[in-house]
């Protein structure tokens, strides 16, 4: 396992592609989702997508209040609500905009383990979903802005705890996890 260097530029073609599909789940696959959740821990943020490693495969991993993702083939479905809050990401760093998601979705993909599962996630959860799921097609927060004019730049240390809508991370960052969809 391994932190891997993020992409910081936004306009950089490996953020900018969209990520092909992942046919057979294998250790290879395993050990990129393992650096992904190094890479992830370590920025700090709470979600990361394989692209913004520059492996653009359809892969994501999320952490967020004591729960662990991850999650091959991602899908989102059954979108309702919409709200509006702050979000940076880690491919943007220091920059941050308001930007309008549903409030819940289903999750639909593949486990580590390759097995099939299906998640109900609301609030900022769903907004993380959001957020990472877009990275599989090339799509930034930046483009989802409900007023360009709106994105503004911060200091790095609140950076840092916005980056992919990590703004509520730092409460309880100290908190054991503990891996939902895993073996
Ligand atoms: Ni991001």
């Amino acid at each position: 396992m391994a932190v891997r260097p993020i992409i910081t530029n936004p306009e950089a073609p490996e953020v900018r592609g969209r990520a092909k599909r992942v046919s057979r789940i294998d250790d290879t696959i395993r050990a990129i989702l393992d650096d992904m959740v190094d890479t992830m821990r370590d920025a700090p943020g709470v979600g990361l997508a394989a692209p913004q490693i520059g492996v653009p495969l359809r892969l994501i991993v999320v952490e967020y209040e004591k729960q662990l993702f991850h999650v091959v083939n991602p899908e989102l479905s059954k979108m309702t609500g919409a709200e509006t809050d702050e979000e940076g990401c880690l491919s943007v760093p220091n920059w941050q905009g308001p930007v309008t998601r549903a409030t819940s979705l289903l999750v639909k993909g593949r486990d580590r383990a390759g097995r099939e599962f299906r998640f109900t996630a609301e609030g900022w959860l769903a907004r993380i979903f959001q957020h990472e799921c877009d990275h599989l097609d090339g799509t930034l927060f930046v483009d989802r802005v409900t007023d360009r004019a709106a994105i503004h730049w911060v200091d790095a240390d609140e950076a840092v705890e916005d980056a992919e809508g990590g703004k509520r991370r730092r409460k309880q960052a100290s908190a054991a996890t503990t891996p939902v969809n895993d073996p």
